[in-house]
This record gives structure tokens, C-alpha cells and sequence, in this order.
């Protein structure tokens, strides 16, 4: 199956992204979310996204319009109908999202792929609310989604080959190297990464060292592009915090125990860059 149509669940920061890349790839894509005012934001976000890169030489001023053109919005999940692929980008909750793809089975043409951009949850978890476990794989993208390489690239127990294939193609479409997992907790990325990003709260919560010198150490010792802490900011304390209470949860490892600062922050509403306060204060 040729993919050409994209319905993308979630507009928020990673879904906006995702579908940034995917109109500049040539794909039809439809970004959706639960408010007009959410998908308005994200197709403005893009467009201006879209003019930076035109403003900067790196679009055409016709790709960028053209680009526009293959974007549409929905409010309602029933515009999935058509799509010959689903990327959801919503909240890390099993819960919800297990309602989501139910959902979507249900909507969707029987030969459409369900993708999802989880960071943490198992994709077999996900893949059995649906009558199709064999279509549903993860395909989790980056922050920020246009600059970051990757696409880590998840099987649950029973995608199949020919679901693998497509999820790399349109991987490499968009301009990503991929990369494969097996449906372990964390995956790749996320099980070394995030591990790291918590350990640098605590550092922090035990007050070994402030914010500046925690970021400074990984930027100037390690070559990192930014530090932990703003990175942290970036992804969203309460993804962090999501990601590391399933590592916790399913490991059983002390190693892995979220830190409590980090849980009192998420509890206050400092969300990291997206809601205006983390670590860093924002505009
Ligand atoms: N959207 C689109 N483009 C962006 C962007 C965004 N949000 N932020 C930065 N850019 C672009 C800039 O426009 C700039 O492009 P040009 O070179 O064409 O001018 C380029 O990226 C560099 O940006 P800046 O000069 O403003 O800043 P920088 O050099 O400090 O780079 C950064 C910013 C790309 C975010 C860099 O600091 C970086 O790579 N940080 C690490 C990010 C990272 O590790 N992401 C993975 C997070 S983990 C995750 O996402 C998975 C998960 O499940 C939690």
C-alpha cells in the first residue's frame, strides 16, 4: 500500500511537528485535536514555521505554499475514514489512548496503519484495543521535530513485516534515519536518555549543584547541545515524569524512581517551556 493520506491525532508540540514534515514530504495530512481554537494554533504555528524556512532560504516560496495546501484540520476522529496512515501524538496515558485506538479501528479503512508517537507505552498494550494488532506500530519522533534526525521505530508482538516497511518508508520520506525497537520499556532512546534527564533533578532536588552549572557540566563536558534541565523544559516535565514512572513500573529498578522534585513541579503546573516555567523561566 502506497501511503498518501495522514491523519495525525494530537496538535499539540510533537504532532505539529510531525505533520510539518510530513506536508513538506508530499503527504496529504489532516492534524486533529478536541478544539478548533487547538488546530487553528497548530496550523498557524506551522505556517509560520513554514515562512521561517522560506525567510532563511531553506523553502521555496512554492513549496511553502504547496506545502500548506496538502494541510487540512478536523475536530472530529471520524475524518480518519480515509487516511491510509495514523500517527497519534496525544497525552502518555495507556488509558486514553487505548480509547483513541479503539476508536480509530473502528473508523478506519481495514487496511490503514495505526502509528503511535508514544515515548513510553507498550505497543502491544496499545495494538490489543484493536481488532488489527498486526497494522499498529510506533513510530516516536523527536523534539523538535523538524531539526531532530530520528525515528525510533517500535514492534509490538504481532506488527507485522509489512507494516515495519511502510512505517521506514514514510521514515525516510520525511527525512529521518530510522531506527528499530522491540516493545521494551523506554525503547532505545528513552531508556537512556530519560534516566539521565531524571538523575539531573535530583541532582538539583539533593542541591549538589544549581541549575546554569548541572546544564553547563553537560554542555561543555559532554558536547551536548543544551543541558539536561533545559532539555528537560523542552520534552515537558510531565512527559519526563510519565516516561519514568513506566520505567519504574515495569523494570521494578530503584534506579529508575522518578525524583520527587520532579514530581512537585509537574504537581505545580511548571510544565517546562510549554507552560511558560520549568527549570528556566519562558515568554
Ligand atoms: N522547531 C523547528 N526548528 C527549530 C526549533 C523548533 N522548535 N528549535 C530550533 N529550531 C531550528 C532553528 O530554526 C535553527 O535552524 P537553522 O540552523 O536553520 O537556523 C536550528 O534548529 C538551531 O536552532 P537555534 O540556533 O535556535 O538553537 P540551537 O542551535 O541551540 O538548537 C536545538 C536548538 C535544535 C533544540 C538543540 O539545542 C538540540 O538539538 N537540543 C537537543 C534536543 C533533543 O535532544 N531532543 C530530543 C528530546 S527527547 C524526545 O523528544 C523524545 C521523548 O520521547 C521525550
Amino acid at each position: 500500500m502506497t501511503i498518501q493520506k495522514i491523519y495525525i491525532v494530537g496538535s499539540g508540540q510533537m504532532g505539529s511537528g510531525i505533520a510539518q514534515v510530513a506536508i513538506q514530504a508530499g503527504y496529504q495530512v489532516t492534524i486533529s485535536d478536541v478544539q478548533e481554537s487547538f488546530v487553528e494554533k497548530a496550523k498557524a504555528n506551522i505556517k509560520k514555521k513554514l515562512a521561517r524556512l522560506v525567510e532563511k532560504g531553506k523553502l521555496t516560496k512554492e513549496d511553502q505554499e504547496t506545502s500548506v495546501a496538502r494541510l487540512t484540520t478536523s475536530i472530529n476522529l471520524n475524518d480518519a475514514k480515509d487516511a491510509d496512515l495514523v500517527i497519534e501524538a496525544i497525552v502518555e496515558n495507556e488509558k486514553i489512548k487505548g480509547e483513541v485506538f479503539q476508536k480509530l479501528d473502528e473508523i478506519c479503512k481495514e487496511e490503514a496503519i495505526l502509528a503511535s508517537n508514544t515515548s513510553s507505552i507498550s505497543i502491544t498494550q496499545i495494538a490489543a484495543n484493536t481488532k488489527r494488532p498486526d497494522k499498529v506500530i510506533g513510530m516516536h519522533f523527536f523534539n523538535p521535530v523538524p531539526v531532530m534526525k530520528l525515528l525510533e521505530i517500535t514492534r509490538g508482538l504481532s506488527t507485522s513485516d509489512k507494516t515495519l516497511k511502510i512505517a521506514e518508508e514514510v521514515g525516510q520520506k520525511v527525512g529521518k534515519v530510522t531506527i528499530v525497537s522491540k516493545d521494551s520499556p523506554g525503547f532505545i532512546v528513552n531508556r537512556l536518555l530519560d534516566p539521565m534527564l531524571n538523575e539531573a533533578v535530583y541532582l538539583l532536588d539533593e542541591g549538589v549543584a544549581t541549575v546554569d552549572d548541572i546544564d553547563k557540566g553537560m554542555i561543555y563536558g559532554c558536547n551536548h547541545p543544551m543541558g539536561p534541565l533545559a532539555l528537560t523544559d523542552l520534552i515537558g516535565l510531565d512527559v519526563l515524569l510519565a516516561v519514568m514512572e513506566v520505567l519504574y513500573q515495569e523494570y521494578g529498578d530503584p534506579k529508575y524512581r522518578p525524583c520527587p522534585l520532579l514530581r512537585r513541579m509537574v504537581k505545580a503546573g511548571k510544565l517546562g517551556k510549554k507552560s511558560g516555567e520549568g527549570f528556566y523561566k519562558y515568554d
